[in-house]
C-alpha cells in the first residue's frame, strides 16, 4: 500500500515519512494505533487494491481554520475516512502530487528547472525595470512562467528550490522572488487550495518584493547592519510596491495583498500596518512564512544561510512572528524535519536531529545517544542518513512517551556537542 500522505504531525505520526509503501501488516496496525484520523492512498503505486475492497464512504474536511483567511480559503478537501485494515481505499483522482522520479528523469527534470529559472530570472528583472521607469507591470507576460515553476513544483519541489537557493548578491531580489513563488505554491497544494487559484498564489510570489525597487543598491546590497534611517526606507517598499501594482493592469487581489502585507507579523508587531493575526488572511501568512524561509536559507550579504532544518528551527522560535500551523504545513509540504527532533533509529537506538544531508534535505543528519536494548546511553554517533543509506530513521518519538526529566534540557545538550563525525 503506497500511502501518499499521513495527515498528523511528525509527533502523531509512526512514520518518518508521510509518503511511503507498506509492506507489512504491522506497519498498518502502527498506524491504525495512531489517532489520525486521514491518509491519502496512491494505489496507482504500492500494491494495487481489488476492487472488492472498495471504501464505503467519503469524508470531507476543511484543512485550515475557517477564520484564517480573509482572501483565499483552500477547497474543502474531499479524503478517505481513517485507515483501516479491512477497509482501504483509493484516492479520488488527483490527489497524487509527486512523481517518483528515475535519475534520468530527475536530471530532465533539473535541466527544465534550469531553464524555468532562468526565464523567470530575467522576466522579474524585467518587470521590475519597467516599474523602476514608472510603467506598470505587465502581468499577463508572468503567465507562461508561473506554469513552469507550477508544474516544476508539482513534480518536485525541491528540484527549483535547491537550484533557486543559490543566488548571487546581485540576483538576489529576483530568484528570491523565483523562489518565494515556488514555495508559496507548493504550500498552497499542501493547504488543498483548488487549482484555479494556483497562478494567483504564483503571481503574488513573484511580485512581493517590487517594492524593493524604491530601495537603492546601497542600502538593499550593504553588507553591515542598517542604521535606523535606512531601516525606514526599507519599511517602505510593500507600500510602495502596492502603489506599483495598484496602477498596474491584470494584477489579482492576492498578489495586491501579499505585496502590502508580507511584513506583517502574528503578535502585531511588523509593518507597514501593525496588523495582528485576526487581521492577517491565510495567504498574508503563507507568504510571511515563505519569504522568511527563502531569505534565511540564502546567501545573504550580513548572513550566512541556514540550514533547512536549522531554518525551520529558528522559525518556530518565532513564535509571535508566524501562524505556527501553517508552519507546521509548510515544512510537511517540504519534508523538512526540524533540529531537535526525537528519533528512533534502525538499530534500536535513540537520535535526535542535528541537521539534514547537505544532498538531500529531507534526509536527516541524526546524533544517536542512547541504546534501547540496554537502556543506556552510548557514546553520541553522528549518521548522515542522505551519505550513509543502510541506516534509517524508523520512527519520529514524542519525548513524552520516554522517562527524560526535562527533554528541552537534554536535546540542548546533545546539540551544544562539537560536530562528531
Ligand atoms: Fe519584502
Ligand atoms: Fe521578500
Amino acid at each position: 500500500m503506497f500511502i501518499d500522505d499521513i495527515e498528523a504531525s511528525w509527533l502523531e505520526s509512526p512514520f518518518w515519512r508521510s509518503r511511503l509503501v507498506l509492506t507489512r501488516d504491522e506497519q498498518i496496525e502502527a498506524l491504525v494505533a495512531k489517532d489520525i484520523q486521514w491518509v491519502t492512498i496512491d494505489d496507482n503505486k504500492g500494491k494495487g487494491l481489488p476492487s472488492s475492497r472498495e471504501p464505503r464512504a467519503n469524508a470531507a474536511k476543511s484543512q485550515n481554520s475557517e477564520k484564517r483567511g480573509h482572501i483565499a480559503q483552500p477547497a474543502r478537501a474531499v479524503k478517505r475516512r481513517a485507515p483501516s485494515h479491512s477497509q482501504p481505499y483509493i484516492p479520488p483522482p488527483g490527489e497524487q502530487r509527486f512523481t517518483r522520479l528515475t535519475p534520468r528523469e530527475r536530471a530532465a527534470e533539473v535541466r527544465k528547472a534550469k531553464g524555468a529559472i532562468k526565464r523567470s530570472r530575467t522576466a522579474v528583472m524585467n518587470l521590475f525595470q519597467d516599474a523602476r521607469l514608472g510603467n506598470a507591470v505587465k502581468s499577463k507576460k508572468m503567465a507562461t512562467l508561473i506554469e513552469q515553476i507550477a508544474n516544476s513544483v508539482a513534480i518536485d519541489p525541491t528540484i527549483i528550490l535547491n537550484i533557486a537557493r543559490l543566488k548571487t548578491k546581485d540576483e538576489y531580489t529576483y530568484l528570491h522572488s523565483v523562489a518565494v513563488s515556488a514555495l508559496m505554491i507548493n504550500l498552497a497544494r499542501k493547504l488543498r487550495f483548488p487549482e484555479a487559484q494556483i497562478p494567483d498564489i504564483g503571481m503574488a510570489g513573484l511580485l512581493h518584493d517590487v517594492g524593493k525597487i524604491s530601495i537603492p543598491d546601497s542600502i538593499l546590497l550593504k553588507p553591515g547592519k542598517l542604521d535606523e534611517q535606512e531601516w525606514t526606507t526599507v519599511r517602505l517598499h510593500p507600500q510602495k510596491g502596492h502603489e506599483i501594482l495598484l496602477a498596474s493592469d491584470g494584477v489579482c487581489d492576492m498578489a495586491l495583498e501579499v505585496c502590502l502585507r508580507h511584513h506583517e507579523k502574528m503578535d502585531g508587531t511588523g509593518y507597514p500596518g501593525r496588523l495582528d493575526g485576526d487581521d492577517l488572511s491565510l495567504i498574508t501568512r503563507m507568504a510571511s512564512i515563505c519569504d522568511v524561509y527563502d531569505a534565511i536559507t540564502s546567501q545573504r550579504p550580513y548572513n550566512k544561510p541556514q540550514s533547512a532544518s536549522q531554518a525551520l528551527k529558528t522559525m518556530q522560535s518565532c513564535s509571535g512572528h508566524f501562524d505556527q500551523l501553517i508552519l507546521r504545513d509548510f515544512a510537511e509540504s517540504l519534508g523538512i524535519v526540524p533540529i531537535g527532533t526525537l528519533v528512533r533509529m534502525d538499530r534500536a537506538e535513540l537520535a535526535v536531529v542535528i541537521g539534514e544531508s547537505p544532498s538531500d534535505y529531507a534526509a536527516p543528519i541524526v546524533r544517536t545517544f542512547r541504546a534501547l536494548d540496554s537502556d543506556l546511553p552510548i557514546v553520541p554517533q553522528d549518521i548522515d542518513t542522505g551519505r550513509k543509506r543502510s541506516r534509517k530513521v524508523i520512527s519520529i518519538e514524542d519525548p513524552d512517551d520516554w522517562d527524560f526529566a526535562d527533554w528541552s534540557t537534554v536535546s540542548a545538550d546533545l546539540l551544544a556537542e562539537e560536530d562528531l563525525t
